[in-house]
């Protein structure tokens, strides 16, 4: 089968074809024939090397297709069948056939196309372990208010329609994020601060948090967060959390009861998808679609067209 990953980690060169036997299922295991498979930024920090994994390494996290075979065990409960459509969030997405852990894959509810669910999982359970935490991350929905920071006027639109309540752009160098923070909430800072940007708003965030606030630092757009003290939390009794929805989501008892909350609120159209770009599935597709997600301009999801 044809795979797209790396053989050495480094910047967009080192992306290749791999040919590849298609996987046996082994026990417990779910082998799905991939349909779409979503891009996301954790592709660009396994291929850069900043997530260091052993090599070579087939790239994608995410997959969504039919059930093809099932080894022995939990994956031949009676829970799935051959022909099922399922999502499966697991590493070797970027592949003709994918082979998963039975605790990985969710079967899709009637009316929910392959191509929704790998726009919708890996970006959806993360908004969720993020909403299950005490502060809020699907947070409009929920009624918090909500204060966005964005680089574009268009990105500004867009997450005012999503339920945004105050936006900033931080790409106005006359504009001070954090001040305009503090004037919005009259000094007292946010409860709850979600950053995926990382390094270069890090610091800031210190700035922005209100007293017994809550910091959730979950990715690395901009650089990884540096190390620092613990005391760095005593001025204003602080917290940190750093998830990671590998293992946030990481039980089947998790996966099925977060993916069948995310599929709920697609189907009451709670959430809305929005698909950026779909890229073919090639060489040429997965570096298009790598230089364009770190690359800013994007908006929306990103996916890979694999049959
Ligand atoms: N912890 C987890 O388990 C988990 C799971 C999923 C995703 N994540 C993380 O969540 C973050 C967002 O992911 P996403 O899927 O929501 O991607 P996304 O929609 O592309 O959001 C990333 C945004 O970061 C902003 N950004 C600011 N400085 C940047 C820089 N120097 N380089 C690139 N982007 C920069 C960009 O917005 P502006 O141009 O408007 O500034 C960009 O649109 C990523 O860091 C990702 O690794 C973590």
């Amino acid at each position: 089968m044809r795979a797209i990953g790396i053989s050495r980690t480094g910047d967009l060169s080192v992306l290749e074809q791999r040919s590849l036997p298609v996987p046996v299922p082994q026990a417990d295991e779910v082998l799905l024939k991939c349909e779409w498979a979503g891009v996301n930024f954790i592709d660009t920090y396994q291929r850069s090397g900043l997530y260091a994994l052993p090599l070579p390494l087939t790239l994608g996290q995410e997959s969504a297709g039919r059930v093809v075979a099932l080894g022995e065990g939990e994956a031949s409960d009676g829970t799935l069948k051959l022909g099922d459509k399922v999502a499966a969030y697991v590493g070797g997405s970027f592949a003709e056939y994918v082979v998963a852990p039975r605790s990985k894959v969710v079967k899709l509810p009637e009316g929910l196309e392959t191509r929704d669910a790998a726009t919708a999982l890996l970006q959806g359970l993360t908004g969720e372990f993020g909403y299950l935490c005490p502060p809020r991350r699907m947070a409009s929905y929920l009624g918090a208010t909500v204060i966005g920071t964005v680089s574009t006027a268009a990105k500004a639109s867009l997450a005012q329609a999503a339920g945004a309540t105050h936006l900033i752009n931080y790409a106005d160098a006359s504009v001070s994020v954090a001040d305009e923070v503090a004037r919005l909430t009259h000094g007292a800072g946010v409860a709850a601060i979600f950053d995926g940007v990382g390094k270069d708003t890090w610091e800031d965030d210190f700035k922005m948090i209100a007293r017994k606030g809550t910091i959730v630092t979950f990715g690395n757009a901009s650089g990884a967060v540096p190390a620092f003290a613990p005391l760095k939390l005593a001025a204003k009794n602080v917290k940190v959390c750093r998830p990671t929805l590998g293992n946030y989501v990481y039980t089947r008892e998790e996966t099925e009861r977060y993916a069948a909350e995310l599929f709920a609120l697609l189907a009451q159209h709670k959430l809305t998808l929005r698909v950026h770009q779909e890229y073919a599935f090639s060489v040429e597709g997965v570096r298009q679609a790598q230089e364009d997600i770190a690359g800013r301009g994007t908006t929306g999801k990103l996916i890979v067209k694999v049959a």
